[in-house]
């Protein structure tokens, strides 16, 4: 199945991912929340623009994914969308709209892509009820990357660890990724997963793994946007490598800002109509 993320004959494609895995080419991804991030994130030539239900940490502040909403997600992927222009968009849901029954993941799933024109959604599991959502969402034409190894959502069963490790790990991760693979999912984000794991897992499929904290194995990359530009600055796990300080230069800037309005030094005259 080939969908067209954007509104040129130039966007990315859940086939465009395919053959680049094809063709041994790399992934890049990374999450937006807003029409400003995704337009520079698309610019600068990002393959998959994921609107991630990390935006409940990251944007609203919630200490989980858990309480986001189908609304609130609904809402950002929106504002995203305006700024999407070649990459693929692809959006998270949220926690309880799609593992209750399937025919609600297909009434909330259907939503997404109708509401926001969104090109894929996002869920998390490899158990044998997750795959059949996976079959029926994209039997009635919604395409889904799946996300296996640590799942965000099962904070409060799992914990906040690298998955896959205990005995039997790597049999686990193979048959959920095999799963969802045969269920139809044109990609898999795996997470928190030994290196080694992910690439045996990335070698047995046709359809490319995205990794975040899953070594250099995989298929692509995917990293939270705030987090790789330094935004969120308490956040530093092992994998990840901030590309910019933006936390640094905007508390430089704003600080600048106050200290020439307290001064007077701002506005001057050239900011000031005649
Ligand atoms: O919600 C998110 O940002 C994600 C990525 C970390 C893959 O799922």
């Amino acid at each position: 199945m080939s969908v067209q993320s954007a509104g040129s004959g130039r966007g990315v494609t859940t086939t465009t991912l395919r053959e680049m895995k094809r063709r041994g080419e790399k992934i890049a991804a990374l999450t937006a929340y807003d029409y400003l991030f995704a337009r520079l994130v698309d610019e600068a030539g990002t393959d998959v623009v994921l609107v991630g239900d990390s935006l409940a940490q990251v944007v609203l502040g919630y200490d989980s994914t858990l309480p986001v909403t189908l609304d609130d997600m609904i809402h950002h992927a929106r504002a995203v969308r305006r700024g999407v222009r070649r990459a693929l968009l692809v959006v998270d849901l949220p926690f309880l709209t799609y593992q209750v029954s399937r025919e609600e993941a297909i009434r909330n799933a259907g939503r997404v892509l109708k509401e926001t024109g969104a090109a894929a959604v996002k869920l998390e599991g490899g158990s044998p009820e997750i795959a059949d959502t996976i079959r029926d969402l994209v039997r009635v034409g919604i395409p889904v990357m799946a996300h296996l190894g640590f799942t965000p959502q099962s904070v409060n069963t799992i914990g906040t660890r690298v998955q896959g490790r205990e005995a039997g790990g790597l049999e686990r991760l193979l048959a959920e990724a095999r799963a969802v693979e045969e269920a139809g999912a044109f990609s898999v984000v795996l997470e928190l997963v030994p290196g080694p794991i992910a690439a045996a897992v990335t070698a047995s499929l046709s359809i490319p793994p995205i990794g975040i904290g899953a070594g250099a194995g995989c298929d692509g990359q995917v990293l939270v946007l705030h987090d790789m530009l330094g935004l969120n600055e308490g956040f530093t796990p092992r994998f990840l490598r901030r590309f910019g300080e933006l936390g640094e230069a905007t508390r430089a800037a704003v600080g600048g800002y106050v200290e020439a309005v307290r001064s007077g030094e701002y506005p001057a005259a050239e900011h000031t109509f005649e």
